[in-house]
């Protein structure tokens, strides 16, 4: 495929055949910008452009950046200066196209220091021009500021570009489209905006000029405004107390009079302020002082007394449909949300704000009105105490269930039966001495929600969800469970509406299997034998499944959905039968067929393989142990299917893991198969396709295959070693990272230690033992990197300091000075010891106890 030419920046380019092909030099420059080109080649050719630039995927765009930057720098200059003047381009689409590859580059290039003229360049374009060019620069420095980090950008230039971007909010009288792009731009220059923000009269100006573009006749810019709210509210929360009265005022105005995408941001400022209180109030609990880092202002518990009755009028703007329409967002429902964050920020205060409200109108005649009371009985049912609700859900309880079996409304059951589940999941009090749910309701309590799982399918699946909870409540019950009697007519129940013709409908089907998965979890011993009947009728569904052929590729979707759904209530069968000798007996004589219907569910497919099913494979392999190496011969083609496949990489997670399952039961049993295991996992780390999630489960797993065959593992040290040492070099440092990049590297460092752990482990007793030696001073300057680092999580430490121990005991005196010598044997393993967390601190006492083992011979 020849690629259209760049005509938008009067650059015609041969590139990107496919995206192996290098960024050469293959473009020719046309002598000008080409205004005449037709405005959609110029769009594509700018979106090229831009893709050529940046990638979703990680290391992707890496090579994308690479390639930018290698690129002949005459070549680059010429590109940019195309871009710049595009800017002033008459055609809308042309110079917005030309804003985001403008960004892009200098996402790329100012990191490096290269463009220093770029802010500059642009900043002189929002004086004295036209202001379609003053509108396509401001949405380029809003676009730059998303692409680029704060440090990144000198103090100075940041300055200039804030004041630009709010004058454009400001001077401009007349032309919205510049006040829009100026606003919006605002919204992403925010994280810039630290110093500007602690300086009152700037702020004050900020803020000033913020409340009065949410007052802007335009629509758009209302809505970008409310956006800067948001965002403030959350970035800049502890500098709002000055402002905080005028944006309850802008924002009630606009919740109670604007259009909806507009009162949606004013309602989402104060769901952001929520969100910020309650980690604030979790993070110090009650016990913050003034100099905590961040105070907590309260400025929910304040707003209360006015904030809740607008929220309150909002839950009566229900939509008709709404509970048809399963991607519904309206004011009603964000109107709700909010009230539930406003319940779990300041908890017991909100009760006697809501409940005349409720009381008031649950009975009244209109279904808006007793809908509206209901979600916000349901939405406060979180956050006060138990003590406060109580008496009020008791009393509650019995109209809700009149009202699921009588209210003429759908909406009104729709709501209630949710209300109740919130009622089980948040009060359930199977715990306390005076619970909810008692011997003497809870039969009224189950026929109600049985009769009412006949009812149309979204208040069907509400239903389920609190049939969901109502089990779970029983999970730590242990011998008897009041919902025994129940047992069977739930489950029928259950199976009774997957069979439903409308059950694909507001995801009814997918939520009874999810409840049936979770009252046989919850179930108690008194039912195994029906657990034992259902084995059958799912078995008996999945093979039914099975049957059916020439299926649209529609059907088939349903089909694979369908047998997911199966699969998945087969494994928590497994993982519930299994969990006991006695139960686990009675569930083995099934294993075979079940095993044999995995199998048939594979063979149905082509070249992919099924995710549920290979998890049940995992949870069978863990049942039946060593038994289930008669399944392998026939297994292994699928396992080394999932491994392969890593495109779909959430597969090729699973089976990865499905691997270390079987190492546990087979142990030295997986032998013959670990060849071929070990050659598809080396090739995966190899790759550069796989994504980065799947690293960490392929390294615990080199863990398992050692502990299962020991010594054995000999062979494939020459590969897995330097695989694990060069991942345990890059991770090792984090400076600079985000807090996304933080907890993957943690999770990689994770899978590094149990590699480490179980090939030390795996070798102990053995005469190879010595071959680990050479690796030990890698390890331990591992291990002594990551506590310099500071930032491992706690799960990370309990294994690193396993680690330590694990070395120790498996090569004692062998490498005795040299953990002395390590950092990690003093201070690391001293602030073990004195950890909060017993797990950390009982490993590193095992690793001392070793030590001292290892360094007395
Ligand atoms: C931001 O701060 C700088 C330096 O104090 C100042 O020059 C600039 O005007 C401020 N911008 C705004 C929008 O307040
Ligand atoms: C907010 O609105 C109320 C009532 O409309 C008014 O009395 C009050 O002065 C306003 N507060 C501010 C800070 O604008
Ligand atoms: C009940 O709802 C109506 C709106 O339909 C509202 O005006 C009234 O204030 C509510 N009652 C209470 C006590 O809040
Ligand atoms: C199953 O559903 C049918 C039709 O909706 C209903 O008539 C029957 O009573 C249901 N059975 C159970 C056990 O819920
Ligand atoms: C698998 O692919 C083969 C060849 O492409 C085809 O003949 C066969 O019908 C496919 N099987 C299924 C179950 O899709």
């Amino acid at each position: 495929m020849l690629v259209p030419s760049l005509g938008v920046f009067g650059v015609s380019a041969i590139f990107y055949l496919h995206s192996r092909v290098k960024f050469e030099g293959k473009i020719l420059l046309w002598k000008s910008p080409s205004e005449e080109k037709p405005v959609e080649s110029r769009k594509l050719s700018g979106l090229i452009l831009k893709n050529a630039l940046d990638a979703k995927e990680q290391h992707k765009k890496y090579e994308l950046v690479q390639r930018w930057l290698s690129l002949d720098v005459a070549l680059k200059n010429q590109i940019k200066a195309c871009l710049l003047q595009t800017l002033s381009s008459p055609v809308p689409d042309a110079r917005s196209t030309a804003s985001q590859v403008i960004a892009k580059v200098a996402g790329i290039e100012l990191p490096h220091k290269q463009w220093p003229e770029l802010i500059g360049s642009l900043l002189s374009n929002t004086n004295q021009v036209p202001p379609h060019v003053k509108q396509a620069t401001l949405e380029t420095l809003g676009y730059m500021c998303e692409e680029v980090a704060p440090e990144v950008v000198d103090q100075d230039q940041v300055n200039k570009i804030l004041t630009a971007v709010v004058q454009g909010m400001k001077a401009n009288e007349g032309n919205n489209e510049v006040i829009l792009s100026a606003t919006q731009a605002l919204y992403n220059a925010l994280g810039f905006a630290q110093a500007n923000f602690s300086n009152d009269m700037e702020r004050n100006y900020i803020m000033r000029v913020v409340c009065e573009a949410t007052l802007s006749p335009e629509v758009k810019i209302r809505q970008a405004a409310f956006e800067c709210l948001v965002s403030i509210g959350s970035i800049y929360y502890e500098k709002l107390a000055l402002y905080i009265q005028d944006i309850f005022n802008v924002t009630s105005k606009a919740v109670r009079e604007d259009v909806e995408p507009v009162a949606l941001q004013a309602i989402e400022f104060w769901s952001s302020i929520c969100d910020e209180e309650i980690d604030i109030l979790d993070e110090y609990g009650s016990d913050f002082t003034p100099d905590s880092e961040v105070p907590c202002y309260y400025f929910i518990k304040q707003a209360i007394p006015a904030l809740v009755p607008m929220l309150l009028e909002t839950l009566l703007k229900q939509e008709e449909d709404q509970d048809q329409d399963e991607s519904a967002w309206n004011l009603a429902m964000a109107g709700g949300t909010c009230l539930g964050l406003v319940a779990r920020t300041v908890g017991d205060d909100i009760v006697p704000l809501v409940m005349p409200f409720i009381e008031e109108n649950i009975t009244k005649s209109d279904w808006r009105q007793r809908e509206a009371a209901t979600y916000a009985f349901g939405s406060i049912l979180e956050g006060p105490s138990p003590d406060k609700l109580m008496p009020i859900v008791n009393v509650a309880l019995n109209f809700m269930l009149t009202a699921l079996t009588n209210d003429p409304s759908s909406h009104v059951k729709d709501t209630t039966a949710w209300t109740l589940g919130r009622i089980f999941e948040f009060l359930h009090g199977s715990m306390v001495e005076t619970p909810i749910i008692t011997p003497a309701n809870c039969q009224q309590i189950i026929t109600v929600l049985l009769q009412s799982m006949q009812d149309v399918p979204n208040v069907a699946e509400k239903v389920c969800g609190a049939l969901y909870f109502l089990a779970q409540g029983y999970e730590d019950v242990d011998s008897s469970s009041p919902l025994t009697p129940y047992f069977q007519a739930i489950v029928q129940s259950l199976l009774n509406a997957t069979h439903r013709e409308d059950a694909g409908e507001s995801r009814l089907r997918t939520a009874a299997y999810e409840t049936l998965n979770e009252v046989v979890r919850c179930s108690t011993g008194e039912t195994t034998h029906l657990i034992l009947e259902l084995v059958q009728v799912i078995m008996t569904e999945l093979h039914k499944s099975l049957e059916s052929q020439k299926l649209s590729s529609d059907e088939k979707e349903k089909q694979n959905e369908l047998q997911g759904l199966l699969c998945g209530c087969l494994q928590v069968i497994i993982q519930k039968l299994g969990a006991s000798d006695g139960t686990k007996h009675a569930f083995l004589q099934y294993a075979d067929q079940i095993m044999d219907l995995f199998l048939r569910v594979f063979a149905s497919r082509n070249a992919t393989v099924h995710e549920e099913a290979m998890l049940s494979i995992g949870a069978l392999a863990y049942t039946t142990g060593p038994d289930f190496t008669k399944y392998m011969p026939e297994f292994y083609k699928y396992l080394e299917m999932g491994l392969q496949n890593f495109e779909e990489y959430q597969v090729c997670a699973v089976t990865v893991g499905v691997v270390g399952d079987i190492c546990r039961a087979l142990e030295d049993k997986i032998l013959p198969y670990c060849d071929g295991i070990m050659t598809q996992l080396l090739k995966d780390l190899s790759s550069n396709q796989l994504h980065r999630s799947v690293k960490p489960p392929i390294f615990s797993c080199f863990g398992d295959i050692t502990l299962a065959i020991g010594e054995n593992f000999e062979k494939y040290l020459m590969y897995a070693m330097p695989m694990l040492q060069s991942a345990a070099e890059l991770s090792a440092r984090t400076s600079g990272a985000d807090d996304e990049m933080i907890e993957y590297t943690n999770l990689l460092r994770n899978g590094i230690l149990e590699a480490y752990s179980g090939i030390l482990q795996g070798f102990k007793n053995s005469p190879k033992t010595q071959l680990l030696i050479p690796h030990a001073s890698h390890i331990l300057q591992f291990l002594d990197r990551m506590y310099m680092e500071k930032d491992m999580d706690d799960v990370v430490m309990k294994t690193a300091i396993g680690v330590l121990g694990d070395l120790a005991d498996t090569l004692g005196s062998n490498v005795g000075s040299l953990i002395q010598q390590s950092l990690s044997s003093k201070e690391f393993l001293n602030e073990c010891l004195s950890s909060d967390d017993h797990l950390i601190k009982e490993s590193a006492e095992w690793a001392k106890l070793a030590i001292s083992h290892a360094i007395s011979f």
